[in-house]
C-alpha cells in the first residue's frame, strides 16, 4: 500500500512537470527490464537501499552491487544477507570494477547509478566516477557475448552546470560507445549502450539502418 501510495504521488509529481527527467522509479525500472538481456548477469554501481538490486533480482540470476558508503553498505548487506542472488560490494566502483569484470563472462547488464546524490549518498574523489567505469567495461568488452550500459541521470551530463563539473557531457559518452561499436539511445533519463544482436555488428561495426545512434559509421 505505501509502495502504490509513493508510485501515485511519484506520477502525480511527474504530470506537474509536464514529464520532464527524471521519470519516476517505476518507470526507470520498466526500462532496465524492457532492454536488460534477459537472464544475463547485473553489475549496479550505487546500492543506496537496494530497491533496484531486490527487484533486479527477482528477473535474474545474479546481482552484483557496489556500494561505497558504511553505512548504506552494512544495511543492504543485512538486507540481502542468506540471499545467493544479491552480492553486495563494499567499495568505489571505479576501484571495484577492474577485479571484479575480469571475473565475469557470457551476458551482461550494468547499471550505472553510482553517484553523490546529496543527502546521506557517498562522495568520492569525483562526484560521477563513469570514466573510469567505462574504461573497466572497455577492458573486458571482449569477455562478454553481449553487454547493455545503462546509465542513470543522463540530465546531470552538463559540465557546464556547477553542480555537475565532475561528470562529462553527453558527447563523451557517444563517443565512447562509438568507438566501442555499440548502438545507443536515450529514454526516461538514461543514456542506453548495447552491443547487436548479430554478433557481426559488433565485429565489423556495420548495421543497415540508423535509429538515433549507433556505434561506428560506415567504412
Ligand atoms: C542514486 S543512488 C543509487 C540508487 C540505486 N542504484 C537504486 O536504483 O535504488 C547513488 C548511490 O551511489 C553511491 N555512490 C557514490 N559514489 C559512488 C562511487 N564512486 N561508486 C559507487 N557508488 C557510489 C551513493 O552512496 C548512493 O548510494
Amino acid at each position: 500500500m505505501r509502495a502504490y501510495r509513493g508510485r501515485k504521488y511519484e506520477e502525480r509529481e511527474w504530470v506537474a512537470r509536464q514529464y520532464g527527467a527524471p521519470s519516476p522509479v517505476h518507470v526507470k525500472r520498466s526500462v532496465l527490464l524492457r532492454i536488460g538481456i534477459p537472464d544475463a548477469v547485473w553489475v549496479e554501481t550505487g546500492t543506496f537501499k537496494g530497491d533496484t538490486a531486490a527487484f533486479l533480482a527477482n528477473q535474474s540470476r545474479k546481482v552484483y552491487t557496489i556500494e561505497p558508503d558504511n553505512t548504506l553498505f552494512a544495511q543492504a548487506e543485512k538486507r540481502f544477507l542468506g540471499d545467493p542472488r544479491i552480492q553486495v560490494i563494499r567499495g568505489l566502483s571505479e576501484e571495484v570494477f577492474p577485479s571484479l569484470l575480469s571475473t565475469l563472462n557470457g551476458t551482461v547488464n550494468f547499471w550505472l547509478d553510482g553517484h553523490f546524490s546529496g543527502g546521506t549518498t557517498h562522495q568520492g574523489p569525483s562526484d560521477c566516477p563513469i570514466r573510469e567505469e567505462l574504461a573497466s567495461i572497455e577492458d573486458n568488452l571482449d569477455r562478454y557475448d553481449e553487454v547493455v550500459i545503462l546509465i542513470d541521470d543522463i540530465r546531470c551530463f552538463d559540465p557546464s552546470v556547477p553542480e555537475y563539473a565532475d561528470y562529462p557531457d553527453l558527447n563523451f559518452l557517444v563517443d565512447w560507445t562509438r568507438k566501442n561499436k555499440l548502438h545507443w539511445h536515450v529514454e526516461h533519463d538514461i543514456f542506453v549502450a548495447k552491443s547487436g544482436r548479430d554478433p557481426a555488428i559488433r565485429a565489423t561495426g556495420q548495421i543497415s539502418r540508423m535509429t538515433s545512434g549507433v556505434a561506428a559509421e560506415k567504412k
